[in-house]
């Protein structure tokens, strides 16, 4: 099913900041700040090479990240994002292996224009983990 690691979503208090701060403290090379105005979130891309982080501020009143900020004030990891082959056939599989995906457990578009889905972090020790179709 998984094929790679895509990135790691950092819910920051500061996006601006955090930007700068991997900028000049890592050196690292990171994107201007992107607003999905659909997806309630704002971003900064640290671009590694193999990987990405992704830096994310709640954007808009219903950003789904607005609760996940106001408890974790300082800032959290939110969730991984791990590539799967055919993300349709995956959600199928997971539904037999009881499984719970967010919301109505099909692949919706992410904020790279690729198919997504979440899957329940109790089901995965704790982790919010994103497939995305690779
Ligand atoms: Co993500």
């Amino acid at each position: 099913m998984l094929t790679r690691f895509n990135h790691v979503a950092i819910v920051v208090p500061d996006l601006e900041e955090a930007k700068n701060k991997y900028k000049d403290v890592l050196n690292a090379n990171v994107s201007e700040i992107i607003n999905y105005e659909e997806h309630g979130v704002s971003v900064v891309f640290v671009n590694l090479g193999n990987t990405k982080i992704e830096l994310m501020y709640p954007y808009g009143e219903k950003s789904p990240i607005k609760n996940f900020l106001e408890k974790n004030m300082n800032g959290a990891i939110h969730h991984i994002c791990l590539e799967v082959k055919d993300i349709y056939k995956t959600a199928e599989e997971l539904k037999k292996k009881n499984i719970r995906i967010l919301g109505d457990g099909t692949p919706k578009n992410g904020a790279h224009n690729k198919p997504v889905l979440f899957l329940h972090p109790k089901d995965f020790f704790g982790t919010l983990i994103e497939l995305e179709q690779e």
